[in-house]
């Protein structure tokens, strides 16, 4: 039998880990399609020296660590570059392509991103190199003038942001101003407001599979996500999974997620590289047995199948279809076709309906068991304070208690 070891690089989460963990040791050992058994081990990986020639024990590993701590983002990059070891994700297009590069790089293949300017920093970078450089090379430039071109509302946002932080709708010079000032030593974009949207959708790539939610940024987090069917019209909803897929083959992000604002047929990106997306059970409620059993499909689908690591990306192909005369629909059914290709959809469909065929069950005994409920209640008396904690336990066994009646039988 082969073993594969699945490595989680983790942070101050307990809820999906745990869910993971339980929902692998249920599912055992899966047959592939040539017979062989396969099992399936789970690790936390603990943070040490590392020597950079050491075998690493793991086959596949879920990071939510190198975002902002650089011992294990090194670690990284070493079995990524020595060791073949699977990412979810990979530092390299992660570190290098943040906010800003993803803005672009959907502007060259033709998404409606709204307008978009970066601003030079309002406090300088400290440097030696600084003061002289900017003396000579940096052009005086007009605030006002470039906010009343695009015209108001604005946010300004850093090029390289999350979760909210530094993000303010700006509506008059006065915000501007009082937006600018605060940037400090942050790059920030001024970007054109889409306004009167009609839905905000929100949509959770996990290897092959998007989830696209509706969502409500203005609620506390445990609203944000509706539970909510058919919100979009069919176009649009296509048009969502199909921009999500294309972000993600593109810059092989593995585990991501995508926001657009759908107004009437028109769908506009405005954030779409969250290296760490949020999987919390008090965020996805109704959603995290999907993700969960998608994050398992996908590191199951990976390991078992032999599939090999792609720190290089293939930009070329999506840039001929931009530069082409095609319609931006065909534009955009060419970008899916490759996003496909790229994840081997088909295979990886093929794997699930087979190898993992009895999962929707073990997902559903698992989702109506104790232990599944002892998660939940575990995750709120540790999110919320005291006298909250019955309010959120009705709160989120309700909305799961709709999940197990979809997914009846
Ligand atoms: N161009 C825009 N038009 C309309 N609303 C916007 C626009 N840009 C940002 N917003 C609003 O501001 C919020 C935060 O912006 P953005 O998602 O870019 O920042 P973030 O720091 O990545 O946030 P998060 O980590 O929560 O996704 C968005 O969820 C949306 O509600
Ligand atoms: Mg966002």
């Amino acid at each position: 039998m082969d073993r594969h070891l699945v490595g989680l690089l983790l942070g101050t989460e307990e809820d999906w880990p745990a869910a993971f963990e339980t929902l692998m040791r249920r599912l055992g050992p899966v047959r592939a399609g040539s017979g062989e058994e396969h099992a399936f081990d789970v690790e936390r990986i603990t943070i040490e020296p590392f020597d950079l020639r050491a075998k690493p024990r793991y086959n596949l590993v879920i990071d939510r660590l190198a975002y902002w701590y650089y011992v294990p983002r090194e670690w990284l990059k070493k079995v990524a570059l020595m060791d073949d070891v699977y990412l979810l994700n990979s530092p390299f297009t992660f570190q290098s392509m943040e906010k800003h590069a993803a803005y672009c790089a959907m502007m060259r293949l033709g998404l409606k991103v709204p307008e978009t300017v970066l601003v030079p920093y309002k406090n300088p970078p400290d440097h030696a190199k600084w003061a002289y450089t900017a003396r000579r090379y940096n052009q005086p430039f007009d605030l006002d003038e470039i906010a009343d071109r695009m015209g108001y509302p604005l946010f300004m946002k850093p090029y390289d942001g999350g979760a909210w932080v530094g993000v303010t709708r700006i509506k008059n010079a006065d915000d501007l101003h009082v937006a600018y000032d605060d940037s400090g030593q942050r790059l920030m974009h001024l970007q054109k407001a889409v306004e009167g949207y009609d839905v905000f959708a929100r949509s959770l790539s996990i290897g092959a599979e998007t989830m696209v939610m509706k969502f409500r940024p203005e609620l506390p987090m445990h609203d944000r996500y509706e539970v909510a069917y058919d919100f979009l019209p069919p176009s649009a909803g296509l048009e969502v999974l199909a921009i999500s897929k294309l972000i993600n083959a593109f810059f092989r992000w593995e585990l991501n997620s995508c926001e657009t604002l759908v107004a009437g047929s028109e769908v506009y990106p405005i954030d779409y590289a969250n290296a760490c997306p949020d999987i919390a059970i008090t965020s996805l409620h109704y959603y995290f047995p999907w993700a969960i059993s998608a994050l398992l499909k996908w590191s199951a689908f990976c390991t078992v199948s032999g599939r090999r690591p792609r720190l290089d990306t293939n930009t070329r192909d999506y840039f001929d279809v931009a530069d082409s005369d095609r319609s931006y629909g065909d534009k955009l059914a060419e970008y899916a076709r490759l996003a496909d290709a790229y994840f081997e959809r088909d295979w990886y469909e093929e794997f699930c309906a087979t190898s993992l065929a009895s999962l929707d069950e073990i997902v559903r005994d698992w989702v109506a068991s104790p232990d599944f409920d002892a998660l939940l209640v575990d995750t709120v008396k540790s999110t919320y304070p005291a006298h909250e904690q019955d309010h959120f336990i009705a709160h989120f066994r309700g909305l799961l208690s709709l999940w197990v009646r979809d997914n009846a039988k």
